[in-house]
């Protein structure tokens, strides 16, 4: 702490006269150094974004204190600092991610006003997050796991989170059993472990208890949940959205993400032996792909649907443990997705994508229910 303050307090008593634009080594009537922005300097500010010359010394009410609260700059980076570490996440912690570009093939007008679907060839700038479901963020990249694909489409009309899985069902009908479902499946209480892993009392406890859970269970433990690669996993929506065009007609809809790679998995003896090997196998890959300009790519497809078509079904389309057939609705290819960049704290400008470690990213993409909200044009889930 500056044992010169100025006896009122003030960070430069107001006598800045003589200080240069870039304001290296200017000293205050306290003794304190002070930026001036100018030049190559850009200014310091706050987070509301407002200048500061000074965030190095405290107001106090003399010179050897006491401290002032009413001091918002130290108020604010004490703060900010205080709250730094993000508590894990209760599920999907580990998780790999990077920017891209959807762009659009074929217009959903006829069904959308949403300008992210309407307007062919246009670049929407992406996010997308691939993760684990039941290990912490420091946990192994290949266990066998359901692995969470989502994505943040920073469109025109706002940001639009698209918040999937790489399996077509879900292991529960109401969310009000995902905390239960998640408890079972997180490691035994009394031992700590297996960490990132199904395989336990728990889980099996809570499955053989809810046999709505057995469509998903039947797709876990198939070879998808041992992905060779992220860039070769498939990603889908799960929920049946609505959109709703200019006459207010609503369709329902599917969304499945195909990668260009095709789906490709390990076999149970490669993932042990690459879990030992290398625990960051798969944000490695994806690090290392994207550097070396092997970007990875995704189709869009949607299922389209009315609710007549709905009546006819002999199930609830709503039932997140249920798919709906393809031969049934075939699916549409309507655009494509490229993940070109790694992760940084800034939203990319096109054609200045920047490159960045490291590989983990809080985006706010909701769970369920929630997961199609931060929209402003009409997509939503029904009921
Ligand atoms: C079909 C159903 C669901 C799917 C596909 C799904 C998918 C996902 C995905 C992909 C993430 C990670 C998002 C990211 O990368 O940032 C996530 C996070 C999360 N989900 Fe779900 N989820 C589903 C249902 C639920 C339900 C029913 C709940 C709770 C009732 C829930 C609670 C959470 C929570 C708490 C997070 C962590 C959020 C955070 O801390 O950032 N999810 N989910």
């Amino acid at each position: 702490m500056n044992k010169k303050m100025p006896a009122n307090g003030s960070r430069n008593n107001g006598k800045r006269k003589g200080i240069s634009p870039n304001g290296d080594g200017q000293k205050a009537a306290g003794g304190e150094l002070h930026q001036i922005a100018g030049g190559e300097h850009p200014s310091l500010t706050t987070n509301q974004g407002v200048p500061i010359s000074d965030n190095q010394n405290s107001l106090r009410a003399h010179p050897h204190g006491p401290t002032l609260l009413e001091d918002f700059i130290l108020r604010e980076k004490i703060t900010h600092f205080d709250h730094e570490r993000i508590p894990e996440r209760i599920v999907h912690a580990r998780g790999t991610g990077a920017h891209g570009a959807f762009t659009l093939i074929t217009s959903l007008a006829q069904y959308t006003t949403a300008k992210l679907l309407t307007e062919v060839g246009v670049e929407t700038p992406v996010f997308t997050r691939i993760s684990t479901v039941a290990g912490g963020a420091g946990s192994i990249d290949t266990p066998r796991d359901v692995r969470g694909f989502a994505v943040k489409f920073y469109t025109k009309e706002g940001n639009w989170d698209l918040v999937g899985n790489n399996i077509p069902v879900f292991f529960i009908q109401d969310a009000m059993k995902f905390p239960d479902l998640v408890h079972a499946v997180k490691m035994e209480p009394d031992r700590g472990f297996p960490q990132a892993a199904t395989a336990h009392d728990t889980f099996w406890d809570y499955i053989s208890l809810t046999p709505e859970s057995m469509h998903m269970v039947m797709w876990i433990m198939s070879d998808r949940t041992i992905p060779r690669s992220l860039r070769m996993i498939e990603g889908f929506g799960i929920h049946s959205f609505r959109l709703i065009n200019e006459t207010g007609e609503s369709t329902f809809v599917k969304f499945h993400w195909r990668p260009k790679l095709g789906l490709q998995s390990t076999v149970w003896d490669e993932a042990v032996k690459i879990a030992g090997a290398d625990q960051d196998f798969h944000r490695r890959d994806m690090f290392e792909a994207i550097t070396g300009g092997n970007f990875p790519e995704w189709e869009l497809a949607v299922q389209l649907f009315t609710q007549e078509q709905a009546d006819q079904f002999p199930f609830d389309h709503l039932d997140a443990t249920k798919i709906i057939p393809e031969e049934t609705v075939p699916l549409q290819v309507i655009g494509k997705m490229v993940s070109i960049a790694g992760p940084t704290t800034s939203l990319p400008k096109p054609n200045r994508w920047p490159i960045a470690l490291p590989i983990s990213y809080r985006a706010s993409i909701s769970p369920m229910i929630r997961s199609c909200k931060g929209v402003s044009f009409p997509i939503s889930i029904p009921n």
